[in-house]
């Protein structure tokens, strides 16, 4: 399902030179022995998820699903990525979807909070507030306004059809009032961290909203799991794909661009930022997750990537059926001279000039290129992808020695902003 290609890297050593330490961290992982080791739950959960919250989660999105002209989402980090790269990946940014979502509880930006408050005015309005911790800053300044917001248009009552909570199974103040209120209410498993949790509530409960098919991505995570769960450095494409940013980075490349070719995947590239860069950016150690969208990046960061700093690689990620194409028409003037590329389809001409693009990079610019394919950009596919990037990444932080599940640099900006705050 996934292909991975590393003949456009140029690597210094062999991947299957690693195959010992693979095998330490295969089995670290697996039997759960590693640091981090309580915030492994996503590793088996394609097969210990809880079915009857499942179940729970399809009849919930089937009751609310028509109440709602605007979905908002509201969460951060963990708490948001995940399902909006889902929903952008297999939907499309502009989809015939009738209901519309709006993620929220980001920012403190006062023009964004108060713009989307505006906007959700005449519109019907289901909420789904998603924190683990229930005590993010970002996420519960935006839920009280937009608490007060919905009781205001649909009364107490209304809302509790209409507010849909995603947090711990007891703690936090976002459990307590969710009690309270008796909001509908979905469980973070206790040993699913943030950037781990896309398969979990936290972006099933958004995804099934939309209508995403949530049995076909957790099909895909299921055959992930099966099709990766193996050390063989010749099979596993997680481990290769895994050990080679290892290799990029003791050839000093410190940088990694994941490149997508597809408008639709811009937001894959936020949500492994944080994959990777929370789960590996510890002790002075990682490699800096960065990401591009071609064409439109090749008129921008094109130029860096060609002729400046050797400083990165590029990770690209490819579909290989995209889920909509079309055939470019012939004009009869072809006053434009763009009739050379009548009659073919728009797919390959994207195909064109990412095959022109890796050309230019990697022979002549010298710049190092990984190659991830994609079957297509369906459910299923979303499903196998998450499981393939988790496995990737523990292994890449578990081979210099990375705690991948904490995140202890986050909390700096939290307490001086705190102090600023006046918060207690
Ligand atoms: O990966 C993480 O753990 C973080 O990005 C969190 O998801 C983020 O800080 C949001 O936390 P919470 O869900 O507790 O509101």
């Amino acid at each position: 399902m996934i292909k991975f290609d590393a003949s456009h890297a140029n690597l210094l050593e062999n991947i299957e030179d690693y195959q010992q330490e693979v095998t330490r961290i295969h089995k670290m992982i697996h039997e759960k022995t590693g640091e981090g080791n309580d915030f492994l739950g996503w590793v088996d959960w394609a097969i210990n998820y809880d079915k009857d919250e499942f179940e729970k989660i399809l009849k919930v999105a089937d009751n609310v699903k028509d109440k709602a002209e605007v979905l908002l989402v509201c969460g951060i980090g963990g708490s948001y990525l995940g399902a909006r790269a889902a929903v952008e990946m297999i939907q499309g940014l502009y989809s015939k979807n009738k209901t519309e979502v709006i993620f929220i509880g980001n920012t403190f930006s006062s023009i964004y909070m108060k713009q989307v408050l505006d906007y959700i005015k005449d519109k019907s309005v289901v909420l789904n507030v998603i924190s683990k911790s229930g005590t993010t800053t970002e996420t519960a300044l935006a839920f009280r306004m937009l608490k007060q917001a919905l009781e205001e248009k649909y009364g107490k009552e209304d809302c509790k059809e209409r507010i849909i909570v995603t947090t711990d199974k007891a703690r936090g103040s976002l459990k307590a009032l969710a009690d309270k209120e008796d909001y509908e209410t979905f469980v973070i498993p206790d040993d699913i961290g943030g950037r781990y949790s896309v398969i979990t509530p936290v972006g099933l409960v958004p995804m099934a909203i939309m209508g995403i098919d949530i049995v076909d991505v957790m099909k895909g995570l299921k055959d992930s799991y099966n099709d990766l769960n193996n050390d063989s450095l010749k099979d596993n494409v997680a481990y290769q794909y895994g050990v080679s940013r290892r290799i990029m980075q003791n050839a000093g490349k410190d940088v990694e661009m994941l490149v997508t070719y597809e408008p639709n995947m811009t937001m894959i590239g936020e949500w492994w930022k944080q994959l990777f860069g929370e789960s590996e950016g510890k002790d002075g150690k990682g490699i800096l997750p960065t990401s591009a969208t071609f064409s439109t990046d090749l008129h921008s960061l094109g130029q860096f990537i060609q002729d400046g700093k050797k400083v990165l690689f590029e990770t690209l990620v490819t579909v290989k059926t995209p889920m909509l194409d079309m055939e470019f028409p012939s004009d009869d003037d072809d006053a434009d001279g763009m009739n050379y590329l009548s009659g073919k389809s728009l797919d390959w001409v994207n195909k064109m000039a990412y095959e022109g693009t890796l050309e230019a990079h990697e022979v002549t610019g010298g710049v190092s290129n990984l190659i991830i394919t994609l079957e297509d950009n369906s459910a299923y596919t979303f499903g196998y992808m998450c499981y393939f990037f988790f496995k990737a990444c523990a292994m890449s932080c578990y081979m210099i020695d990375i705690n991948p599940f904490n995140q202890p640099g986050v909390e700096v900006y939290k307490k001086n902003m705190f102090k600023l705050l006046g918060k207690n």
